[in-house]
């Protein structure tokens, strides 16, 4: 064979590797309704979070009052999570020594409110409601596990309860034996634990989890990397009444207390993340759960 020949034929060989499936194709779409769409356009800046006209989310809450959202979230250079496409970017929400919000000097917190979600009133709090996210890890801003954190929630509308809980670290007052502190952990309005996997170091770990505001269950979905969702759990019964508001970011309790809210022990200098992505929600009435 002339050289030019076998150049032509490995380019041509070349050309068809490349023509494999681009990896973005392989994303998922959302299949059913979109009630709250919290995936970040790639042309998204961080000041877009300050201001009501340009934020997906509320500007103002729930952060420390000394800072702006512009201060607190950030675009790491990852891959989008499943549900992101090509026209969306991972968010990675971080807390300092500054995020206390009003007098809660016990907890350090950062979390973002869907801006549509009322605390009264909300379709996301009736009928039969999925909420997704995909969680990364920030290896330069760690968690430290030797704490509690809460990372995404549903609470009551009269801040009374939260109906579920997403959680990693040590959980205060629970068997770290049957809980150990590097799992995410979705846990009951009673606080009893629902599911747990542990925390993975460098992939996407997709979540769902579908609220029954009719019959009070809650069924959770997971998946790894670009894996399809496939159920953990059956729908199991959970109080899912008191309305109130999904929340997702950081909260970290503090060590040694009683009254985690307003006291406790946390170290200074506390610079750490937690990375989000295709995050939304979805109707899930007739059992649509996009996967
Ligand atoms: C990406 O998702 C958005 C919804 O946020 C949709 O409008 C857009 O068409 C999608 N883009 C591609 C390339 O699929
Ligand atoms: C983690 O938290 C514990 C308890 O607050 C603290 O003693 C320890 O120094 C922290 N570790 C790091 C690496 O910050």
């Amino acid at each position: 064979m002339h050289a030019s020949t076998i150049f032509g034929f490995l380019a041509a060989a070349a050309t068809a590797v490349l023509a494999v499936p681009h990896p973005h194709k392989e994303k998922a779409a959302v299949k059913c309704p979109l009630i709250f769409d919290g995936r970040i356009k790639s042309r998204t800046l961080p000041t877009d979070f300050d201001s009501s006209s340009t934020s997906l989310f509320n500007p103002d809450n729930v952060k420390g009052s000394s800072l702006k959202w512009s201060q607190i979230v950030k675009f790491p250079k990852e891959k989008g999570s499943r549900f992101d496409n090509c026209s969306h970017k991972p968010l990675e929400v971080t807390i300092s020594d500054e995020s206390v919000f009003k007098t809660q000097y016990g907890f350090r917190r950062a979390g973002l409110i869907f801006a549509a979600d009322t605390n009264t009133g909300s379709p996301a709090s009736k009928g039969v409601k999925t909420l997704h996210f995909s969680v990364k890890q920030d290896l330069k801003r760690p968690l430290n596990l030797t704490h509690e954190y809460l990372n995404i929630w549903h609470e009551t509308s009269d801040w009374s309860a939260n109906q579920f809980n997403f959680q990693t670290g040590t959980i205060i007052g629970q068997d770290t034996r049957k809980l150990p502190k590097n799992t995410f952990k979705i846990m009951s309005r009673e606080n009893k634990l629902i599911w747990q996997t542990p925390i993975e170091k460098k992939e996407w770990q997709n979540f769902a989890i579908t609220l029954d505001f009719n019959k009070n269950t809650l069924q959770v979905y997971y998946s790894k990397g670009n894996e399809p969702l496939r159920s953990v759990t059956k729908a199991v019964p959970n109080n899912n009444a008191g309305e109130g508001q999904y929340q997702f970011g950081i909260l970290k309790k503090p060590t040694g207390t009683d009254d985690v809210v307003n006291k406790g022990y946390q170290e200074s200098g506390i610079d750490e993340g937690q990375i989000y992505g295709g995050i939304f929600i979805e109707d899930s009435a007739g059992g649509c759960v996009s996967l």
